[in-house]
């Protein structure tokens, strides 16, 4: 798609580029024909018709080369409208596959590398290197050993170029990972800067970042110092070879085999037959950046043209089935969840309870479709996940995650997951599900409130209860919450418990993830998971009564409240009664 689109600039470039180089023989002729006929005939106006003629000549060069430094520009700058959103796709994927924000900010980077290098002048050099044949042949016409010798010089300096890649290539993917690194080590000092500062520990985080940042200099110099060291001698290199190229069309000149004017033309038209070469070596650093970049970038834009768009299914509304699913972490590819199968029907919810690490929180992220299932599947009436579109599933879906993460935006683009038109009143019956409209309102700004970065505008319960809106906003057929009522009042409980009975009316589905048992109170099936499997699932009344004693739903967090319908406390007295008679 992007290569049919750039070819017909790719002709024009090349055509513009093939304009240029002819024009700038301009030198070189002028130089033989001021020998040939001017100084020979001695006439004036032969020199200035030639010099006139000349002046139009080098004029038209500059404007053909502006006119191609202006198309470069605008290829990169449609370039990065092109790309830029495709990488910060991948961008905003690769966390949720274990990458760190840095490495994927990389992406971003990689378009921003690809843009200035379009500006730059490396891709020149690529559209004259066509052109050095012409220039060889130009010198060898006016001196077949001159020919030889510059030809030779560009082979040399080629050589070095080829030499100096194999010694930096190394040498530079290292460094651009230690980048990484020290980029991964300030995103992670920075979100923690409220514990550096509390416990005293801000100097030796920064010790840390120096040590990254350090090894990421040495790499860096020893980069700049083998790239630098071959550009002196290639500098050299090419003052020699103008020099004897002077010195041998002199001595060529002495012995009459060509004239005075032609050792001019030999010196202009050698250094245009090397200038692409030098180009290349003065923005080496650049083209290596760019070409890493683009082979970055173009497996994933592949990967990603790759997918075609399911289509639409009609809205779920009966039922959602895990069937034997195994999940790894993504990373490290250790399995969490281990053939876990559960259906859960219209209008009933799911509690997920089970200790710490049981795998509570990765099977809401199966279910959520944030983490692929290796094995089995999780269908929602009966069409597995994957058969749906990102964007047309994600309506019917609501999740509120362990850790709420709320955009940089204001309360309504986060509840309504930026929807681009405002619709007041789903935005509202949200909100009052979630108990915090009235909260809202009494914000100075109220709905349009910006929450500033990571949502810190707002305690960590407000933050919650928002993050309920969000999950609830448009009644969502499936609802996906975990430890929702982590940071949660009693008035708070109360809306969500209100708000699971509410979609359960309507014919949603609740998963619903808890330590603490208030929340179980409107559940009617519950699951147990423990090392990443289910060892019990059923209705709510059996599975407590059978495992509460060996398996108690976090009892100690929730000993403290006083909670007026506790179903573990019923259970405990259940179970304990059971085991009495
Ligand atoms: N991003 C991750 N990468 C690798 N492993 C992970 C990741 N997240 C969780 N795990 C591992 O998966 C296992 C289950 O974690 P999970 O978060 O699902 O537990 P949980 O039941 O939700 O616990 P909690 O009650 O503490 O929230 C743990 O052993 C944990 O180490
Ligand atoms: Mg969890």
């Amino acid at each position: 798609m992007i290569g049919r689109e750039f070819r017909g600039i790719g002709v024009f470039l090349f055509s513009i580029s093939g304009i240029i180089n002819v024009l700038a023989l301009t030198g070189a002729f002028y130089m033989l024909q001021i020998y040939d006929r001017a100084l020979t005939s001695g006439s004036i106006p032969t020199l200035a018709a030639l010099s006139v003629l000349a002046i139009g000549l080098y004029l038209f060069q500059g404007l053909f080369d502006v006119v191609r430094a202006q198309v470069l520009v605008r290829i990169g700058a449609r370039l990065d409208r092109l790309l830029a959103p495709i990488a910060h796709r991948v961008t905003v994927d690769m966390p949720r596959f274990g990458f760190s924000t840095s490495e994927a900010l990389e992406r971003g980077r990689d378009v921003d590398t690809l843009r200035g290098f379009m500006g730059s002048q490396g891709p020149m050099a690529l559209f004259d290197m066509p052109w050095v044949p012409m220039y060889l042949a130009f010198v060898y016409f006016l001196h077949p050993m001159l020919g030889a010798v510059t030809l030779g010089g560009a082979f040399v300096l080629t050589l070095l170029t080829i030499w100096t890649e194999l010694r930096s290539r190394k040498l530079s993917l290292a460094s651009q990972q230690a980048n990484v690194t020290r980029g991964a080590i300030a995103d992670s000092n920075a979100r923690n800067a409220e514990i550096l500062k509390a416990m005293g520990f801000v100097d030796r985080a920064v010790d840390r970042f120096s040590l990254a940042n350090a090894e990421h200099l040495a790499l860096q110099t020893k980069t700049t110092d083998i790239v630098s060291t071959y550009g002196a001698f290639s500098r050299v290199f090419r003052l020699l070879l103008q020099s004897s190229l002077l010195g041998m069309g002199a001595y060529f000149t002495i012995q009459g085999q060509m004239s005075a004017g032609a050792i001019i033309a030999v010196s202009v038209a050698a250094t245009r037959a090397l200038a692409p070469i030098d180009l290349a070596i003065g923005n080496w650093k650049g083209v290596i950046s760019a070409r890493t970049a683009y082979a970055r970038l173009r497996e994933t834009i592949v990967a990603l043209s790759g997918a075609t768009k399911p289509l639409d299914l009609p809205p779920p509304k009966d039922s959602v089935k895990i069937e034997k699913i195994t999940v790894a972490a993504p990373g490290t590819g250790r399995i969490l969840l281990s053939e876990v199968a559960l259906e859960v029907k219209a209008g009933q919810a799911l509690g997920l309870i089970g200790p710490s690490g049981g795998g509570k929180s990765t099977l809401n992220r199966a279910i959520a479709g944030i983490w692929p299932a290796l094995r089995g599947n999780i269908r929602l009436d009966d069409a597995d996940l994957s058969q749906w579109d990102g964007a047309e599933i994600g309506k019917h879906v609501g999740y509120l995650p362990q850790e709420v993460a709320l955009l940089d935006a204001s309360i309504i683009e986060n509840i309504s997951r930026l929807a681009p038109v405002r619709d007041p009143a789903a935005i509202i019956a949200a909100t009052k599900a979630a108990g915090i409209h009235e909260m809202i309102v009494r914000l100075p700004d109220g709905y349009d409130t910006q929450l500033g970065p990571m949502g810190t505008a707002l305690s960590a319960g407000q933050r919650q209860r928002i993050g309920l809106a969000r999950a609830l906003y448009g009644d969502p057929f499936l609802v996906i919450l975990d430890e929702p009522n982590a940071f949660l009042d009693a008035e708070g409980e109360q809306a969500l418990n209100k708000a699971i009975a509410g979609i359960r009316a309507r014919g949603g589905i609740v998963i619903v993830a808890a330590h603490r048992p208030s929340v179980l109170a409107e559940v009617d099936l519950v699951a147990v998971l423990q090392n990443g499997r289910v060892t019990a699932f059923g209705p709510k009344s059996e599975v407590i009564s059978n495992s509460a004693p060996k398996m108690p739903v976090n009892a100690p967090a929730a000993a403290p409240r006083a909670q007026p319908a506790l179903v573990l406390a019923g259970v405990a007295r259940k179970s304990s009664a059971g085991e009495g008679a």
